[in-house]
């Protein structure tokens, strides 16, 4: 049984396992999903990505987590926090990406906001940040949505790209 980590009212956020690859295969390989990433993964890419995340839990006990409705247990999506480079800082990050059929619905939002929850009460992170492509609304509204405010930009190379990020953050001050 993969270890639970959270859940809200719909969802049940979980740690993945290895058996997770193809329903995480489904969302990575989206070209749709993944236009902030640039573009759809490959098998590889996406077998990469995945043992990143054992790791992540094993070294630091978080990453992006497996999102999955309570309701059915399909796993819908990834949300989670992940530590990232922010100028001469390494912060942590809420992450989130949904399979493309369940956009729409509140379900990033309602995850992401969980995440911040856990973040500051179980993980001690004073702030929580989101780094997101200018281009990339749909992201922006969610961030907004769970509290967040933008604090400034930065440009990240990212699969052989140069793309313009807006950093977002919240925290107890
Ligand atoms: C970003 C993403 C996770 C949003 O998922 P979602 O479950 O559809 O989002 P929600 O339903 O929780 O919506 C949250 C807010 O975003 C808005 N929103 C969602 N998709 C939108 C879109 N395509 N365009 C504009 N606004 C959008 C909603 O209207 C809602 O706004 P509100 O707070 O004003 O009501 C989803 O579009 C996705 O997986 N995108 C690809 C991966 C990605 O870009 N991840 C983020 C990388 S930084």
């Amino acid at each position: 049984m993969d270890r639970l980590v959270l859940s809200t009212a719909r969802l049940m956020v979980r740690e993945m396992s290895p058996s997770d690859l193809l329903p995480l295969a489904a969302i990575l390989q989206d070209d749709g999903v993944m236009y902030a990433y640039g573009g759809a993964f490959s098998a590889a890419e996406t077998e990469a990505w995945l043992d990143k995340q054992l790791r992540r839990y094993a070294e630091l006990g978080f990453g992006l987590w497996a999102v999955c409705l309570n309701d059915t247990g399909e796993m819908i999506g990834q949300c989670g926090i992940t530590m990232q480079e922010y100028n001469d800082l390494t912060v942590p990050e809420i992450g989130y990406l949904f399979a493309r059929r369940h956009w729409h619905n509140g379900y990033a939002a309602e995850a992401a906001m969980a995440c911040r929850c856990y973040g500051m009460a179980n993980l001690h992170f004073n702030r929580l940040y989101s780094i997101i492509r200018i281009t990339n609304v749909a992201s922006q509204k969610v961030a907004f949505r769970i509290g967040m405010r933008p604090e400034g930009t930065i440009v990240r190379h990212y699969r052989g790209q140069y793309m313009r990020h807006i950093v977002f953050s919240a925290g107890i001050d």
